[in-house]
């Protein structure tokens, strides 16, 4: 088979990546981690949701992100305007909303009911007459900086972000500018904590070197096939901090058993190729961003947004996963597989059956997530090595340490 990772100089030198070996410390040193924090991720636009989850005025929910020690209102206010605040009383500072989500025209501290309007301004205290000099407008839930990309809600917890939404994703938004994402309203969500760093989970979504040797039933007969057996990516590009890659499909073979469910993942039924056929409804896979060298034996593009979140595209589908680190070696994993809403009970059962498929691949990633972990924390190690397919992986880190050295979020910009 023929792909670009052929060439020489390979695509990392190409690009300007290095091709030595990487320090474990970046994944398990707690001095790096508390970096991370103030540096990535108190600095970096953070996805924390789509639009279509807070439709109507009063809609929303919250994002406990334990990394920036913050719960986060999301909310759409009276006037339509998506706002987010931290979910913190100015009374006391109790945390306020305890529902996950939901539709309020309050938000009502339950310790003594302060209660805010749906744009965060404070609007009942009760006894206020017992207050010292309040000035009720300088009490309003304290706002985050919020910014909306193409449906998607990010967030910035810098008072004032150095730099806009708009530069941040820089040239990735420009790639994927104006997908028409299909059924963005009804996803499955599959959430788990993992012992491992954040970057250990998310790298394990961003390489598919290791589907031949772990997932030989589950994904194998779909991404892995004798013209390329370590299902080697059609192709990868680089965005500022951002990445993609395009992962190759067996279209030879008919699947297995166990992987026809798989297939409906990325094809609905139908045949998929690099370019849209016959019966196919979405536009998705013309696109100049999905399967951007068009190649006729795609199955999907992991797209790696920095620093912590994924949008996986493929024919007439599209899935996300958000890495959220709760310490240095925990890991908070959240899936979302935008499906159309099951409108028969047959549909319902291959959601169903879809779900569990996709669980039993997950337990097959989590144990040697885990143990890669325990591997890197016991020290034999001082550090690990790249294939070049292992692109993302490697890109991902250099701009962890690009991040963590730079002194501003422009500066790790340039
Ligand atoms: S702490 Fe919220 S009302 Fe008192
Ligand atoms: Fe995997």
């Amino acid at each position: 088979m023929n792909h670009p990772f052929d060439s020489k100089p390979s695509l990392a030198e190409s690009v300007g990546l290095s091709t030595a070996p990487m320090p474990t410390r970046l994944y398990t040193d707690p001095t790096h981690y508390e970096v991370e924090r103030e540096r990535i991720f108190r600095r970096a636009w953070l996805m924390v949701g789509r639009v279509e989850r807070i439709p109507k005025a009063g809609d929303f929910f919250v994002k406990d992100i334990a990394v920036l020690k913050s719960s986060i209102i999301v909310a759409r206010s009276d006037d339509g305007k998506i706002r987010a605040f931290h979910n913190v009383c100015a009374h006391r500072a109790n945390i306020v909303e305890h529902r996950p989500n939901g539709n309020a025209k309050r938000f009502v501290c339950r310790y003594h009911s302060w209660g805010y309007s749906n744009a965060g301004e404070l609007a009942h205290v009760p006894d206020e007459a017992g207050f010292f000099n309040l000035d009720k407008k300088k009490c309003g839930l304290t706002p985050v900086a919020v910014d909306v990309w193409e449906g998607w809600i990010f967030i910035n917890m810098q008072t004032a972000p150095e730099v806009s939404l708009q530069a941040f994703l820089g040239p990735m938004a420009d790639a994927l500018a104006n997908i028409d994402y299909p059924d963005p309203d009804h996803p499955i969500v599959l959430r788990g904590e993992f012992n491992a760093n954040w970057k250990t989970v998310a790298e394990n979504f961003s390489e598919a070197y290791h589907i031949a040797s772990i997932h030989p039933k589950t994904l194998g007969t779909i991404y892995t096939g004798r013209d390329n057996p370590f299902s080697r990516p059609i192709s990868a590009n680089l965005y500022g901090p951002h990445r993609s890659l395009s992962l190759w499909l067996n279209q030879s073979n008919p699947p297995s058993d166990k992987a026809k469910v798989m297939r409906w993942l990325f094809s609905s039924g139908q045949t998929i190729t690099g370019t849209r056929k016959e019966g196919q409804t979405n536009s998705i896979v013309e696109h100049k961003a999905v399967n951007p060298t068009k190649h006729e034996n795609w199955s999907s593009d992991v797209n790696w947004f920095f620093p912590n979140w994924h949008l996986q595209i493929s024919a007439n589908q599209f899935w996300t996963h958000e890495f959220w680190p709760t310490s240095a070696n925990t890991t908070v994993w959240e899936a979302r597989f935008y499906k159309p809403k099951s409108t028969t009970v047959r549909e319902r059962l291959q959601l169903e059956h879809f779900t569990s498929h996709m669980t039993d691949t997950m337990l097959e990633d989590l144990g040697n997530i885990e143990s890669m972990q325990a591997g890197m924390e016991s020290g034999a190690k001082s550090f690990v090595v790249f294939n070049e397919t292992e692109i993302l992986c490697r890109h991902g880190l250099e701009q962890v340490v690009k991040w963590t050295a730079a002194a501003t979020a422009k500066e790790a910009l340039d």
